[in-house]
């Protein structure tokens, strides 16, 4: 790696982020929306990947390893592998044993992204980068090294801040590089905005905005602190100038990971949004929301056709979950409890198991046809009408697609109902 001082990697060998005790690893695997394979094939390539061995996936600014090591944890005997690149060697060493820990194999570089193009890796079928690329010095450098070691029909999972919802944050670090320089020990910065955040007047937007800053703190102490007060280089991006920026990197966005957030109904229910183009309401709906801190989405290449899932009612296609169940957390559900219930970034799922859609839900195993699947709910419940069985499974499939729980795989033949 260029030995070039850099305040971003001084701070991540100060504080690997985020902080993880490799002597604790198999107590809790960490996950991430934008890590769920299942969830990327269905977003980016329709399904088509055919995620085994072969497959490669870069994490660019591992950290200390959440994502590369879900991503090998779902990946774990396909023959398919996860490379890891980061700038700070502190956290490499704790992102390693990590994988040690779980019996993993990750080929770790020390590395710029800026720089991960000249290193002979080669090219990823998915390359996920979650909170890393708004501290480059220049996130459009960073972008096109990670572009150009895509595969022809690969794609992108990425994390970026959001502007609006970090006013109070930029406001306290633009006073925090006034009282607490960076001229001043690590040490002495961080106790001085310890003090600074614990005596904000009441009246003050930042007490107003308290929980956008205080979480962070409270989850991982002194290194979630300075990454959120104290950074060096951190910028965010609205709605357009995420678009933008991912055209001017021949990049565009496939989808975000929640999609009904990015709908300005959602917090508006009357309002009209029928003139708006689709960066428009997206732009509406950060506005209405008006505290979204992240923006995490799929970003394909500009340069290849978008490939879309099957549609909800191809009879030849496969039903197909979309969450890695490591904790077997739906599978249980589906066998004993009254409803699905699952909470997603602050966001709800409630859905009813009645007997008929439990049966149906529990039939989807990656590999039968919604055809099948219709014609046995027909036997088993002859009492229904096939009107009744399609609309039962176009409920429930909008629900838990809406959800990233649930997509439909190309199947051998299509033919839709
Ligand atoms: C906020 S942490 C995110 C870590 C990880 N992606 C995650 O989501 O848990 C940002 C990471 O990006 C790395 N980083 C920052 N600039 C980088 C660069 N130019 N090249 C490679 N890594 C970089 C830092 O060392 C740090 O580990």
């Amino acid at each position: 790696m260029t030995a070039i001082a850099s305040p971003v990697r001084d701070q991540y060998e100060a504080f690997p982020y985020p902080p993880r005790d490799p002597g604790r690893e198999l107590d809790q695997l960490h996950t991430t929306l934008i890590g769920q394979l299942a969830l990327a094939n269905h977003v980016l390539a329709g399904g088509h990947w055919s995620i085994g061995s072969g497959f490669r996936v870069l994490d660019a600014g591992c950290g200390t390893g959440d994502n590369a090591i879900f991503i090998a944890e779902q990946l774990r005997g396909t023959g398919a592998t996860v490379t890891g690149v980061d700038l700070s060697e502190h956290s490499l060493t704790i992102a390693a044993a990590r994988a040690r820990a779980r019996g993993l194999e990750i080929d770790f570089h020390h590395a710029r992204i800026e720089e991960a193009p000249a290193l002979g890796i080669g090219a990823f079928d998915y390359i996920v980068s979650a909170g890393v690329l708004h501290h480059l010095p220049d996130p459009g450098a960073g972008l096109a090294a990670l572009r150009s070691l895509l595969t022809p029909g690969g794609g992108m999972g990425l994390m970026v801040y959001g502007q609006y919802g970090r006013t109070a944050i930029y406001q306290l670090q633009e006073l925090l590089r006034i009282i607490a320089p960076p001229t001043l020990a690590a040490e002495q910065r961080i106790a001085i905005a310890r003090r600074t955040v614990a005596e904000l007047r009441a009246e003050h937007w930042a007490a107003f905005g308290r929980d956008t800053f205080a979480g962070e703190i409270e989850l991982h102490g002194d290194a979630g602190l300075y990454d959120v007060l104290l950074h060096s280089t951190d910028r965010a991006y609205t709605i357009p100038q995420i678009h933008e920026w991912l055209a001017s990197g021949g990049m565009r966005l496939a989808r975000f990971i929640m999609p009904v957030l990015y709908e300005p109904s959602l917090y508006s229910p009357s309002l009209d949004t029928s003139g708006m183009n689709l960066t428009a309401r997206q732009a509406a709906a950060e506005l209405l929301h008006g505290r979204m801190q992240k923006h995490s989405f799929f970003a394909a290449r500009a340069d290849a056709p978008p490939l879309d899932a099957p549609p909800w009612h191809d009879l030849a296609a496969i039903p197909t979950w979309l969450r890695f169940d490591h904790d077997g957390l739906i599978r249980r559900q589906l066998a004993e409890r009254p409803e699905l219930h699952l909470v997603y970034e602050g966001f709800e799922l409630r859905l009813t198991l009645d007997p008929f859609r439990r049966v149906m839900l529990k039939s989807i195993d990656g590999r039968r046809t919604l055809g099948e699947i219709l014609v046995e709910m027909a036997a088993r419940y002859p009492k229904t009408t096939v009107q009744e069985r399609v609309r039962k499974w176009n409920e429930a499939y909008a629900a838990l697609e809406q959800f990233n729980l649930l997509g439909m795989r190309a199947g051998a033949r299509s033919g839709c109902l």
